[in-house]
């Protein structure tokens, strides 16, 4: 008999004579002439209400020993509930133990801290909330192919180890076969790593970027969305050392057309989550995050602000806080002025544009002040800087000029100066944080808790 999924069975039209769930056991009910047990299979938040009577075989023995967290397949009837808070229940017939659980499942029928849940990462997903943040993830990545899909992107799986470091912030987690305890070395004492597997140093990749516009300057409009790397010691709540990034490059496209998509991008796939995973969403409304419906509504309802950097930083000044960072033109935002000026000032998404050159890595585009480039970030309440893009640098000289400002070796991003050489065009696109955006949408303030396995200084 094939097995049924409960969120199939809880949308039924009419009662069922015979049907077959498996799953594992929230919580177990006893009163004389049965039991109930609450069954969650996964596919939805909901579970299904299992009612055992005293004929079903095991009743008086082996079912005794069912107890949260085991795992059971059951036949027997849809009917009606009669509870509260469910229009369905299974009537069982039989019931098979697959594994029990014993007392040590630490997952018993009581509310337990995030910070307990972190530390079994691998059994968290059977909680509720878990569940739910799980499968808005994999929704969420469904919903961002579906948009570039629609919309004539292809897209790209660029190299995960690479040579290059496209943010130049030096964050770079090596790759190497080399043994550690006794390296080669080169005459000057260092290490040899033209000994090592590629014949050079190697690292995990911290944005597709660079590959990406290889095929933005041959597809038209790429996207990539991967696993980036960064080796960054920041213990934040938004950082993670290993985190997804959705990477859209297009050829033919300045600075405003990047910035319309990215908040017509956040918009639409904010907008598929609202329609897709409803019982899912008002777990978070409900438990997580009591502003978040309307933040969410709010989000869609309007335009993102925009304003350029140096805008920014006059309202920031005029602001009469006090900042522990220091406002001045040329100096980086910080998130607590980039959430000062989306949650306090504006309170609404914003997009800020032209930021001083000196503080922007080596492929961003020039302005015609020689003072900015066209670089933009899209902050969001809550978050922060969610989006990270530009216009890139596409006239070889201007290029070549900056990656010697930057003490960029030429030989090494040769192929990248060929993207130039060979009919060159304006291109633009954008980094956006997958697992930040997953946190706004689900109202989870820690990065930790949006990732299956997380990542982050001090502990895998
Ligand atoms: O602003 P970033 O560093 O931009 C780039 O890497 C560009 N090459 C992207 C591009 O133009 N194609 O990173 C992009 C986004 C950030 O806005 C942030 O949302 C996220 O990636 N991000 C992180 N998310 C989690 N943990 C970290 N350590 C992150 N660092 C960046
Ligand atoms: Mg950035």
């Amino acid at each position: 008999m094939k097995r049924s999924e409960i969120i199939d069975l809880l949308k039924s039209e009419s009662e069922q004579d015979e049907v077959l769930i498996q799953g594992w056991v929230r919580t177990r009910r006893d009163s004389k002439a049965f039991f109930f047990m609450e069954i969650n299979d996964g596919s939805s938040l909901k579970n299904l209400q299992a009612v055992v009577g005293e004929d079903v075989k095991g009743f008086q023995d082996d079912l005794k020993e069912i107890s949260t967290g085991a795992s059971v397949s059951i036949k027997g009837r849809l009917v009606a509930s009669q509870g509260k808070g469910q229009d369905w229940e299974i009537q069982a017939t039989e019931v098979d133990i697959i594994g029990l659980a014993d007392d040590t499942f630490p997952l018993q029928k009581k509310r337990h801290s995030l910070e307990f849940l972190r530390e079994i990462s691998h059994l968290r997903p059977r909680t509720n909330l878990f569940g739910a943040v799980f499968r808005v993830r994999s929704r969420l990545s469904y919903a961002i192919h579906r948009f570039f899909q629609e919309r004539n992107f292809f897209y790209v799986h660029t190299p995960i180890i690479t040579a290059s470091d496209c943010e130049g912030a030096g964050d770079l987690f090596r790759v190497t076969t080399l043994d550690v305890h006794e390296p080669p070395r080169s005459e000057d004492g260092l290490v040899d790593f033209a000994q090592d597997f590629f014949s050079q140093s190697t690292y995990l990749t911290v944005s597709g970027q660079l590959e990406g516009e290889a095929f933005a300057t041959s597809l038209g409009k790429i996207y990539t969305f991967g696993p980036t790397f960064r080796a960054e010691n920041s213990n934040t709540s938004r950082h993670a050392n290993e985190f997804w990034m959705v990477e859209p490059e297009m050829a033919f496209c300045d600075l405003q057309s990047d910035m319309d998509l990215a908040e017509e991008f956040v918009k639409t796939v904010i907008q598929s989550i609202m329609q897709e995973c409803e019982d899912d969403l008002n777990l978070f409304f409900q438990f997580v995050d009591k502003g978040l419906e309307d933040r969410l509504n709010f989000v869609l309802s309007r335009p993102f602000q925009r304003i350029t950097y140096t805008e920014a930083v006059e309202i920031l000044l005029s602001s009469g806080r006090d900042f522990e960072y220091p406002v001045e033109w040329g100096a980086n935002l910080q998130s607590e002025h980039e959430r000062f000026l989306t949650e306090e000032h504006f309170k609404c998404p914003l997009t800020v544009y032209d930021y001083p050159k000196d503080i922007k890595p080596f492929y961003m585009r020039l302005n015609d002040d020689e003072k900015t480039v066209a670089a933009m970030d899209v902050l969001v309440p809550g978050i922060g800087e969610i989006v990270g893009g530009s216009q890139r640098e596409e006239r070889l000289g201007v290029l070549t000029e900056n990656m010697k400002k930057h003490g960029i070796d030429e030989i090494d991003y040769a192929w990248y100066a060929d993207l130039r050489r060979y009919g060159t065009v304006p291109h633009s696109g954008f980094g956006l944080g997958f697992e930040r955006l997953l946190m706004f949408v689900t109202g989870v303030s820690n990065i930790r808790d949006v990732i299956p396995f997380a990542r982050t200084p001090g502990s895998v």
